[in-house]
């Protein structure tokens, strides 16, 4: 067989996204094809800079074009990510929006907003971190800026720039230590205007963190904005799985989509033997996720530098301070997650186009 354009391309015809479950030509992620001297230059536009397979669809590429006669493949790399929203008036420049709840408080719904926007923004992803809890916002003390104010520019509230992240909480609107006691329809105007006047500019994703338990701000949420789905937080102990899947409930009731379920606290691994506890018992969250048949997204071992760079607003220190399978616990998630939001994008993605040298 000889080594055409034609020869690749009909052989990338037959290598599948291992996630999207259908061939790169077909999901219009190969942007050129290039044949000279026996190498084959390629352009493989990713759904995600956070892609979690992207490995595999190397080999897997190589192993369509090599029996060709390649010499070799080069790959060149880039990611656009793609909308799973829909068309929407609302937060027009938002690719995605991905809402962080759970069943009940004190499960690290803030901690698991804080790791996944940083860990996209790592990736490369433009990323957004909204902080909803209207009732005890923790965002802006996570990130350190909790003394800071939002500056307004015409009607628009803008956003703080934050490790990397643009950030807007309820926190930088009231004192902090301030008891707040909102009403159903408080909460509704809080969260609209919110969504109405803050400037987002641009962004891949957005990323929500919910209030715990199942009350007015995912409903207006829900009712307000196209949500590319939800993620749920939950710890391992059968109490916080019934919680967590009260949780599930109340999104499908809302006609939210599960992008799947992340087990936080999973387990505990010694810092000095390297030996892990199953303090909770360890796997509950990926049996529930199992059962109730949403994806599961991976668990997120208890760590002492996660809960101190939540005390100190370092949270870069979930990365660069935690052992390295911890670091591959909270970067498996992301992916994960980013891969979820992928595979809903599929139906909403625009045509691109393919372009042949
Ligand atoms: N994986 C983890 N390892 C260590 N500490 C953690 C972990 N996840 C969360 N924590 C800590 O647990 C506490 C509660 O976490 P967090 O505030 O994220 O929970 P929450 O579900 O958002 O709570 P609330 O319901 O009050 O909003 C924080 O001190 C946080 O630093
Ligand atoms: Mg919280």
């Amino acid at each position: 067989m000889s080594l055409t354009n034609e020869a690749v391309l009909s052989a990338l015809r037959g290598v599948n996204d291992p996630e999207l479950h259908k061939d790169l030509v077909s999901l219009n992620m190969v942007k050129y094809v290039e044949v000279a001297d026996g190498v084959v230059n390629l352009g493989i536009e990713l759904t995600t800079p956070a892609c979690p397979l992207k490995d595999q669809i190397q080999k897997d590429i190589e192993k369509a074009i090599l029996p060709l006669g390649a010499r070799e493949v080069r790959i060149e790399w880039s990611a656009q990510v793609r909308s799973a929203r829909g068309p929407s008036g609302q937060l027009p420049g938002v690719k995605n929006t991905i809402a962080v709840g759970a069943g009940k408080g004190g499960v690290g719904k803030s901690t698991v907003a804080v790791v996944a926007a940083l860990g996209l923004a790592r990736e490369g992803a433009k990323v957004g971190l909204m902080d909803a809890d209207v009732y005890g916002p923790s965002i802006p003390k996570m990130l350190g800026i909790e003394f800071e104010k939002p500056r307004v520019r015409g009607e628009k509230i803008l956003p703080l720039d934050a490790h990397g992240l643009k950030v807007m909480s309820m926190g930088f609107m009231i004192e902090p230590e301030r008891a707040v006691i909102w009403r159903g329809p408080m909460v509704h105007g809080v969260i609209r205007q919110f969504l109405e006047q803050v400037d987002w500019g641009e962004l891949d994703y957005l990323v929500i963190d919910l209030p715990p338990g199942t009350g007015d701000v995912p409903l207006t949420l829900s009712q307000s904005i196209p949500l590319t789905g939800a993620v749920v937080v939950c710890t391992p102990q059968e109490v916080a799985l019934l919680d967590a899947i009260k949780a599930l409930r109340m999104y499908q009731q809302l006609n939210v989509d599960i992008l799947g379920i992340v087990e936080n606290m999973s387990y505990f691994r010694a810092p000095d033997t390297g030996k892990e506890y199953d303090l909770f018992g360890r796997g509950g969250a990926k049996k529930a996720a199992e059962r109730v048949g949403v994806p599961f997204l991976g668990e997120i071992p208890i760590n002492v530098a996660i809960r101190a760079s939540g005390d100190a607003g370092t949270p870069a220190d979930c990365f660069d301070k935690t052992d390295p399978a911890t670091r591959d616990g909270i970067m498996s998630f992301v992916r994960r997650l980013a891969g979820q939001v992928s595979i809903k994008s599929l139906s909403a993605a625009p045509p691109l186009e393919l372009k042949i040298t």
